[in-house]
């Protein structure tokens, strides 16, 4: 296995090493992103695909009265995110599983937001896992979605040849999926180095 196919599955020691760095080098991303997502102090929220974690811990300090779970289907991404958030996990305020977002152990209308860090690119279900991201979140819940890989820049295309399955979206495309799913009052931001942010609302 290629060391990038690390970023779609984490896997060994090349995967310790990749959350490690996806932990660093996406802060950047996260940060700008979570400015546009208004949550409550006791909101109940879910990274999806949480790789080692670090957005979890970011989730945590923005709503310090709510509960965040993440999820990811990579055993290694799930025991760096364990790790990384063992504070609050030793007190019940956040959970790590491990799963596939296209079918979720979560009971229905639990979450208030839902967040998706660089992990869309991969999901050969894509209908399904935002179908199941609906059904999650409560009445009025938003989903967030942000890329570094935008799909406005063609230089871009040179990860999806590092990266096997990875597939880069353009708004428009992810657009059309996130209403078919049931989402509706898209937002869409982007910024001057290609990034994207999208919100949804259930
Ligand atoms: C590029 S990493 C991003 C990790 C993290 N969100 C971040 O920003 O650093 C993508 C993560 O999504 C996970 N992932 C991809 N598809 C998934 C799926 N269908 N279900 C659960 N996790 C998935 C991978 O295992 C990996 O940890």
């Amino acid at each position: 296995m290629a060391f990038f196919d690390n970023t779609r599955k984490p896997t060994g020691l090349g995967g310790r090493i990749m959350v490690s760095m996806m932990n660093i080098g996406h802060r950047s991303l996260a940060d700008w992103g979570l400015k546009y997502l208004k949550l409550n102090n006791d909101a109940n929220m879910l990274d999806c695909g949480c790789g080692g974690g670090a957005n979890i811990k970011k989730l945590l300090k923005l709503c310090p009265n709510g509960f965040v779970k993440g999820i990811d289907y990579s055993p290694v991404s799930v025991a760096k995110a364990n790790k990384v958030n063992r504070g609050a996990v030793s007190i019940h305020r956040c959970v790590v599983l491990q799963g596939n977002v296209a079918d979720m152990i979560f009971a229905s209308e639990w979450f208030d937001a839902v967040t998706a860090f660089e992990t869309v690119y991969f999901r050969p279900d894509m209908l399904q896992s935002f179908k199941e991201v609906y059904r999650v979140l409560k009445s009025g819940g938003t989903f967030l979605i942000c890329n570094e890989c935008g799909g406005d820049n063609l230089e871009d295309e040179k990860w999806t040849e590092k990266v096997s399955g990875m597939i880069i979206y353009k708004d428009v495309q992810l657009k059309a999926i996130l209403e078919q799913a049931g989402f509706r009052d898209i937002q869409i931001h982007k910024n001057e180095k290609g990034w994207l942010c999208i919100l949804v609302q259930k």
